[in-house]
């Protein structure tokens, strides 16, 4: 019951601070040693995990934004760094050649010193984001290249020099690369005019006018698509090495992160981290967020849960990442909606300010838990009362209950609780393994030594609350046959498919388009196995000798493929087979043979699985 996720910041921190109290009683009492304190944290707020762990973890925010009482208080209870989400950005900063404006940098900073938090600054170069004079400037053949270094150089010298000792990161270049690798350089849309105005190397000026500027300041190459390895990952290591070889004062690389549930493997992330760190810089995550195809139901609430668990835990481990910054925190104010039409929901905060279930994630993340597969405390909690915590597990008993919402990996899944029980007034205890409330199994603890119980479900295809309570509370007054629980988890958890996918397909009016590594997937999940038929009404634009290609994949291998030879809507069938199980189906743009990459797009008007409800954008 995902509602339970929404409980307010407020109960959420009633519930640990009682949850602490306990401790504190039990540790007063002499019940538990002393270590079992510094497992809870007492305040769970991912500042205060955060800190803990000496991770740098925040949000982009806008100057005007912090203005409202209840963004700038979720703001500083949970973050100690900040980015400005466009404040510092070249149009924003540097609106006419003479003219600096530093009113919203000035307004972020300010907030972010009072609350005695850091500040990433973003960006000092991009593609994106220029005033229209640095437009014309390029565009003129008579500037030299001796003119461009200079306005760079007076650029990052002023604005860098302005915030001198007040930024602990910089994103100093931003997103030079175009996913093939190859550098953005031009002055039209996409382009970066320095590529063009000064060359390659204007990366490497760049960098030595920051550190010139700011000498304490940890500078950052920025970008997305480079998260884990392929590419364009590749590109941008090959970059880091070569301004390394130069002796280029980089420090970092920013993973920006901005995904949809089709993320990268964890462990793939991990690996570009780690030959990152070969190379003796840090990385960071820069702007996560997770788009959803709205609306977003408890499953896919689910799915983003993890993959915000999973790349924070990932930064964790990795000895070089000390930094994690969402793209915004709240759906209240995130730029998905406007820049992917359909989709929304990408941050861990509803729009009222309230926990989602990725809130949660991160905080496991952050050491609430170890990992998915254990109960705690104050999460979610279903029911009335919680067990209260004892060495080894929680004591449940008259009414006690504890439990914690998973992520069902779907299919038959085994849940198992590990417990042990006392005897008293002649009978062991019971309890009753609950999934959202329901009652699915009743054991008998009849050990007074740890042991699993364990009961396998239906194909439960979304996440759900699991709870075990003690139930045999039948005397009066009720006698000490306590029953504890080390420990509850739930199958071992399948996620992060579609690790091929790099981008989605935009809606147009009429369909999506998907041109180049664009896809849409089918919200719709398949368990019974067997032939399956996919109908997708489609047109396609002729170009280059070639009518598009489009292949229908599930679980990201393609089951058939048809050339979309009409420019009019036509409707296509395919014929799949697949195994019992969990599936998910998706229709991609494939034909990507030309490089540079052809216009030779591919629209889809709607797409159903038989069976399963039409998809239409
Ligand atoms: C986005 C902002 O969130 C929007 O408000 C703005 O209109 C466009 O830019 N990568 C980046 C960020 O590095 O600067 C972008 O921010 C999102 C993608």
């Amino acid at each position: 019951m995902l509602g339970r996720t929404t409980n307010g910041g407020t109960r959420v921190k009633r519930r640990i601070r009682v949850g602490a109290l306990l401790v504190c009683l039990a540790l007063f009492f002499g019940l538990i040693p002393a270590r079992a304190a510094t497992e809870l944290p007492a305040d769970p707020a991912l500042r205060a995990l955060g800190d803990q762990r000496g991770l740098s973890i925040g949000t982009a925010v806008g100057a005007g934004s912090l203005a409202n009482p209840a963004y700038a208080a979720t703001v500083r209870t949970e973050f100690n760094v900040v980015t400005p989400e466009n404040e510092m950005k070249w149009n924003s900063i540097h609106p006419e050649p003479t003219v600096y404006n530093f009113a919203g940098g000035d307004a972020i900073v300010a907030f972010a010193q009072q609350n005695g938090m850091k500040v990433r600054g973003h960006n000092l170069a991009w593609y994106s984001a220029n005033p229209s004079w640095l437009i014309t400037m390029c565009n003129d053949p008579t500037v030299t290249r001796d003119q461009a270094i200079a306005v760079l150089k007076d650029h990052i010298d002023t604005v860098v020099g302005h915030y001198k000792g007040k930024i602990a990161q910089w994103d100093v270049v931003n997103e030079a690369l175009y996913d093939d690798g190859t550098l953005r350089a031009g002055c039209g849309t996409g382009q970066t005019p320095w590529g063009k105005m000064i060359g390659s190397d204007y990366i490497d000026l760049a960098f030595q006018f920051a550190h010139a500027a700011d000498p304490a300041a940890k500078l950052f190459y920025n970008d997305y698509n480079a998260e884990a390895l392929g590419t364009k990952s590749d590109a941008v290591y090959n970059l880091v090495a070569g301004l390394k070889q130069r002796g280029i004062p980089i420090d970092g690389v920013g993973l920006q992160m901005h995904f949809d549930l089709g993320a990268p493997s964890a462990a793939d992330v991990a690996s570009n981290m780690s030959r990152l760190n070969a190379l003796g810089v840090e990385v960071g995550i820069t702007e996560m967020d997770v788009r959803l195809f709205l609306p977003a139901g408890d499953a896919q609430l689910a799915q983003q849960r993890r993959v915000f668990h999973d790349m924070l835990a990932t930064c964790l481990a990795a000895a070089n990442c000390h930094t994690f910054v969402m793209w915004g925190f709240t759906d209240a104010d995130s730029w998905i909606p406007s820049y992917f039409p359909g989709y929304g929901a990408a941050t861990p905060f509803d729009s009222t300010y309230n926990p989602k279930p990725a809130y949660f994630g991160l905080r496991d993340a952050l050491g609430m838990q170890t990992d998915e597969t254990k109960v705690v405390e104050a999460e979610n909690m279903s029911t009335k009362t919680v067990g209260a915590s004892t060495l080894g597990g929680w004591e449940l008993s008259a009414n006690g209950e504890v439990g914690n919402y998973f992520p069902f990996p779907g299919g038959n899944t085994t849940i198992t609780v590990v417990a042990k029980g006392v005897q008293g007034g002649g009978a062991w205890p019971t309890m009753d393994l609950k999934v959202d409330g329901a009652v699915v199994a009743t054991f008998t603890v009849a050990s007074s030594s740890w042991a699993p119980y364990s009961f396998t479900t239906a194909a439960y295809s979304v996440g759900h609350n699991v709870s075990v309570a003690f139930t045999n509370d039948y005397y009066a007054p009720p006698q000490d046959r306590n029953l504890f629980v080390d420990k509850v988890s739930v199958g071992s958890v399948v996620e992060a498919e579609n690790t091929e996918v790099k981008s989605v397909g935009h809606a147009v009016t009429g369909g999506w388009e998907l041109d180049q590594n664009g896809y849409v997937e089918h919200p719709a999940q398949f368990w019974t196995g067997g032939l399956f038929n996919f109908t997708v009404v489609a047109s396609g634009t002729f170009a280059n000798g070639a009518w598009p290609t489009l292949a229908v994949r599930i679980d990201q291998v393609t089951v058939g493929q048809v050339t979309v030879s009409s420019s009019g809507w036509q409707t296509y069938t395919v014929l799949g087979v697949a195994p019992p199980g969990r599936h998910r189906v998706s229709l991609a743009f494939t034909n990507d043979y030309y490089s540079p990459p052809q216009d030779r797009n591919l629209f889809i008007d709607s797409f159903s699985v038989a069976g399963a409800p039409t998809l239409t954008p």
